[in-house]
Parts: structure tokens; C-alpha cells; sequence
């Protein structure tokens, strides 16, 4: 047995966490494949949401998040991802290729793998109590370790700014009705796969000055009362190029489980950044032109005796993840000997 070399039942095992991995709608676009110590990970272009999502950056990073589960999840099984962003310029698809090579796992690699499980999208009111000075360094901290910058929105004219753009943004997107039959296609779901489950969907907050949630379909009342005392905070990147997405996607998945491991209860939110003007909007009067918008993020505590929400479904392993018959790993050419076998 070469004790270098990951076993196929570990690698699944990995990527069955990776895809508890949030993404855009649960469309959970992603496609592995794995022989030997290799493993890929390619978009699948069929799971675009190309009226929500026109430009792909909700594809992106939605990756991103799963990529990021991954290396997680392998850390706490003994191997650490070698990850090699975007290696093929001739397939803007393939958007990693990851080596494994043994690791010593850490206390704090098993404790983030164990919050994979347990982190939800809460879009219920969070209770109004501020986040701990030392939890919002370790987030801002999770981020920044992924290249991203996460900025907690306090003064009064930005969250302002904030909550206007993703009122716009609804707006625009209830006059937009071909968003509309996908947003329509892939919620309000029971019993699917995929798509966002009518028990996890809550109705918009319309107060003033609150943020509006996406209005999916079939979505419930929220049964937490008040206003919403979540803090937001924006994860930025300098850059806006596919890398940038795709490290963005990596670095909400950092803050996610961080969140969850503090016991705090989060829920990310892009839809003013889907539209280019109420992204402009963000990155102009949220940010103040520095970096580029990527995701919002609530973060807070869930009110005393909230009920635990259900998690999400996803798809059978099966789907999304093929092994390739290759004993020396995918991307290296194989020996002259092996060939035609
Ligand atoms: C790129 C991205 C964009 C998302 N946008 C929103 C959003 O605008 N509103 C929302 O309520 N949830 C949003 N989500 C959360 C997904 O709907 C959620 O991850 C998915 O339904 C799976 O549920 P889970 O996160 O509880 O596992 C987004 C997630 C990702 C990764």
C-alpha cells in the first residue's frame, strides 16, 4: 500500500463535504474528477444561471466556496491540497487541479471540517447584538488569508448605500421576467436535488433600512420578530479578474466556516451585485472604490430558542463526480509502456 497515495474512498469522502459547499440558487455547478493523487475541478456551464447571473461570477464563486471546502476537508483527513488555479488556458473551465500530498492534521483542521456540516444559509432575522471584536479580526482574518478583504459596513451613509442598492436591485430584477421564470425554476422546490427548498426560503424584510432578501418563490414568513440585527459585511477583491472570482468564492467559504465554528449564524447575499449598476453603487458607496464587490454577507446570532433550520439537498455524488482510469493522476502524461491498455 503506498501510503503516499490517497485512496479513491477518501477522495469522495472529501468531495462529499465539498459539495455541502453554498452556491448561487443551489445549483451546486460543479464537476470533479479524480484518478491517483489528482483531483479536478471543472464548472459545469449547464448549472449557469445566465439571467441571475449574467456575466458568471455567482459560477465563479460558487466554485470557489466548493474548492475551498475541499482543501478543508482533505486537511482533516491527512492530506493537504497543493491547488493549482485556472492551469489550462485552453480550458477556462477546468478551474483547478489539486495534488494531495500527506499532512499532519491539526485540532484546527478538524474543527473547521466539522463545521461543514452543520453551516446553513439563515436568511431569518438575526438577534440585535453586536459581533465580538475578537470574532470579527478571526473573519476579516479568514478572508484575508484567501487574498480577499472582508469590510464589517457600520457608518450610517454606507449601510445606507447597502440597503438602497439591494432594494434597486430587487426592483429590477421583479421588471425582469425572464429573471423571474429562473429565479421561479429554482426555488420554492420540495424534495429536489437542487434549487433552494421552499422551508429554507423566507419572505423579504421590507422594513426601511433593512436589507431585502431575494424574494424566492413559495418563501415563508419569518418567524423571528423585530428588526434585523445581522451585521453585513461585503468580501472585496482588488481585481475582478476569473481568478478573483474564484479566490473570492474560496474566501466566503473560509468565512462561512469560521462564522459557523464561532456559532454564528450567516447568510450570503449577491443580488445588487449581479446588476452593474447597483454593483457600482456598492463599490462606490460602500467601499469607497476600494476593491471590487463580491459578495455580501450577513453575519449575527440567532435570536434565543430560534428553531435549527434544515439543511439543503444535494445532488448524488454520483452526478458530479466521475473517477478517471489513471494510475499516475490526471494532467501527466502517461508512460509509453501504459499506453493502449
Ligand atoms: C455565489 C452565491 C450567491 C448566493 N446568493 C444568495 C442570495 O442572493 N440570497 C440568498 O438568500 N442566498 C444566496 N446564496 C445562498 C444559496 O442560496 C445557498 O447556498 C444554497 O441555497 C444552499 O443552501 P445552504 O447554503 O444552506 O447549504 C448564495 C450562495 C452563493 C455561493
Amino acid at each position: 500500500m503506498d501510503h503516499t497515495m490517497p485512496d479513491a474512498y477518501t477522495v469522495r469522502a472529501a468531495i462529499a463535504l465539498a459539495v455541502r459547499a453554498p452556491s448561487v440558487h443551489n445549483s451546486q455547478p460543479w464537476d470533479w474528477r479524480f484518478a491517483g493523487r489528482t483531483v479536478e475541478l471543472r464548472t459545469d456551464p449547464r448549472r449557469h444561471l445566465r439571467n441571475t447571473d449574467p456575466d458568471g461570477r455567482d459560477l465563479l464563486v460558487s466554485c470557489g466556496c466548493a474548492l475551498h471546502h475541499f482543501t478543508v476537508a482533505a486537511a482533516a483527513t491527512g492530506w493537504a491540497a497543493q491547488v493549482h488555479r485556472l492551469p489550462d488556458p485552453a480550458e477556462p473551465g477546468l478551474l483547478a487541479r489539486i495534488d494531495l500530498v500527506p499532512h499532519d492534521t491539526r485540532d484546527g483542521d478538524i474543527a473547521l471540517a466539522a463545521a461543514i456540516p452543520r453551516r446553513r444559509s439563515d436568511r431569518r432575522r438575526f438577534a440585535h447584538r453586536p459581533l465580538l471584536v475578537r470574532d470579527e479580526v478571526l473573519l476579516q482574518k479568514s478572508a484575508a488569508d484567501h487574498g480577499a478583504a472582508l469590510c464589517v459596513v457600520a457608518g450610517a451613509p454606507q449601510l445606507s448605500a447597502l440597503t438602497s442598492a439591494a432594494a434597486e436591485a430587487g426592483g429590477l430584477h421583479r421588471a425582469d421576467p425572464d429573471y423571474a421564470i429562473e429565479l421561479a425554476a429554482w426555488s420554492g422546490r420540495n424534495h429536489a436535488p437542487d434549487g433552494v427548498p421552499a422551508q429554507n426560503a423566507i419572505q423579504s424584510h421590507t422594513a426601511v433600512r433593512e436589507l431585502r432578501v431575494r424574494d424566492f418563490a413559495d418563501a415563508r414568513p419569518d418567524d423571528t420578530e423585530g428588526r434585523d440585527g445581522a451585521a453585513l459585511t461585503v468580501l472585496s477583491t482588488a481585481g475582478d479578474s476569473a481568478l478573483d472570482r474564484l479566490r473570492a468564492g474560496e474566501a466566503a467559504s473560509a468565512v462561512l466556516l469560521t462564522a459557523t465554528r464561532l456559532n454564528l449564524a450567516s447568510c450570503v447575499y449577491t443580488e445588487p451585485l449581479e446588476l452593474t449598476c447597483t454593483r457600482g453603487l456598492i463599490r462606490d458607496c460602500v467601499l469607497d472604490g476600494h476593491g471590487e464587490p463580491q459578495l455580501v454577507v450577513r453575519i449575527g446570532y440567532l435570536p434565543e430558542g430560534a428553531a435549527p433550520l434544515p439543511a439543503t439537498p444535494r445532488r448524488p455524488l454520483g452526478e458530479v463526480v466521475r473517477p478517471v482510469a489513471h494510475p499516475y493522476g490526471i494532467g501527466l502524461p502517461i508512460p509509453a509502456q501504459l499506453r493502449g491498455r
